[in-house]
């Protein structure tokens, strides 16, 4: 188990977001992140359109540059502004997805087949272990949709994703300080992964996925901390035990497997009582609003937990 400090930052730590945010520091983030910013909104993005679909909100949606240039992303670097500015020379194609482990039909995904998947835009609140959250209308399939065609087997009860390894295109991958080991890895209950809110996002925006945002191909799970929303992976595994995962096991008491959104448990260096929306202005603090159990999916998510206690397993 490493033995350093896991980079994640209490909110009231950091420079404050809002003012981070406001227009005259965006233009300065994206002018500071120069090339790489072309490279992440122009280069690979291209429109690609969706059905629209019954997941929307009432909620403003967060600006695409702060969705965009706002990021963690650690193979890039653990600054916010590092994925917009580091992932220049990313190639998110081509590219395909293996899908393996304890399932009938093993298969690799090729890209060109992902991207024909049938593509819904879904409007979904995230928010961050760190204290923020955005709402993205991302585009992407269910996960089961895949996880359907290579046939679990009865054995398997959980699922766990892989992130590409590619330290010529990752600088975070390289050099003297690697914040976290890689592959980066996450993971779920079958029956979370096999839940319909559960996506494969390809795009958010109405085009095809940023590169800070994990192209080509990202998971994204709205009711939990956005550390288990893996980035451009390339294996997803059915596997039969519980799997490891990144942030657990850099650091198992701040970090559990379940990582659900809930206001009622602590982290143990902050509170998750509420959060900070990206792009909402006031001074940094004043805007807070109270962060919702299950990130507000309870509805739909609560009874895939009933009789576990959310206390012992965060
Ligand atoms: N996936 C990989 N491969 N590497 C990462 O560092 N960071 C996670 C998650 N997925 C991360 C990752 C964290 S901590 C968050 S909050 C979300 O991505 C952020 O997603 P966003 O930048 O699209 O908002």
């Amino acid at each position: 188990m490493p033995a350093y400090r896991p980079p994640h930052i209490a909110a009231s730590e950091i420079t404050p977001r809002d003012i981070y945010m406001s227009r005259r520091n965006f233009m300065g983030a994206a002018a500071a992140a120069g090339l790489a910013f072309a490279g992440a909104d122009s280069a690979f993005a291209a429109p690609l359109s969706a059905k629209p679909s019954a997941f929307k909100l009432d909620e403003t949606l967060t600006p695409k540059e702060a969705v965009t240039t706002y990021n963690n992303f650690y193979e890039f670097g653990v600054n916010k502004d590092d994925p917009a500015a580091n992932s220049g020379d990313f190639k998110p194609t081509p590219w395909s997805v293996k899908v393996d482990g304890m399932v009938g039909k093993p298969k690799d995904f090729g890209l060109e087949e992902l991207m024909k998947m049938n593509l819904e835009e879904r409007t979904y609140r995230m928010r961050c272990v760190e204290g923020w959250s955005m709402v993205i209308p991302w585009i992407g399939f269910p996960l089961s949709a895949i996880l359907d065609q290579v046939e679990p087997l009865g054995s398997a009860k959980y699922v766990s994703f892989e992130t590409v390894v590619r330290p010529e295109e990752m600088p975070g991958q390289k050099g003297f300080f690697q914040p976290l080991p890689w592959p980066y890895i996450e993971g779920l209950r079958l029956d979370e992964a096999r839940h319909p809110l559960a996506i494969l996002a390809v795009g958010l925006y109405g085009e095809t996925l940023p590169n800070p945002n994990g192209a080509p191909i990202r998971l994204v799970v709205p009711w939990k901390y956005g550390f288990k929303s893996i980035k451009s992976i390339v294996r997803i595994s059915l596997v039969e035990k519980q799997p490891e995962t990144t942030w657990k096991n850099a650091n198992a008491r701040e970090y559990g497997f379940y990582s659900n959104v809930n206001p009622a448990v602590d982290h143990p260096r902050w509170s998750q009582a509420t959060e900070q929306r990206i792009g909402e202005g006031g001074f940094f603090g004043a805007n807070r609003r109270p962060t919702l159990p299950f990130n507000g999916y309870a509805d739909q998510v609560a009874s895939l937990y009933e009789g576990l206690d959310l206390k012992a397993n965060y």
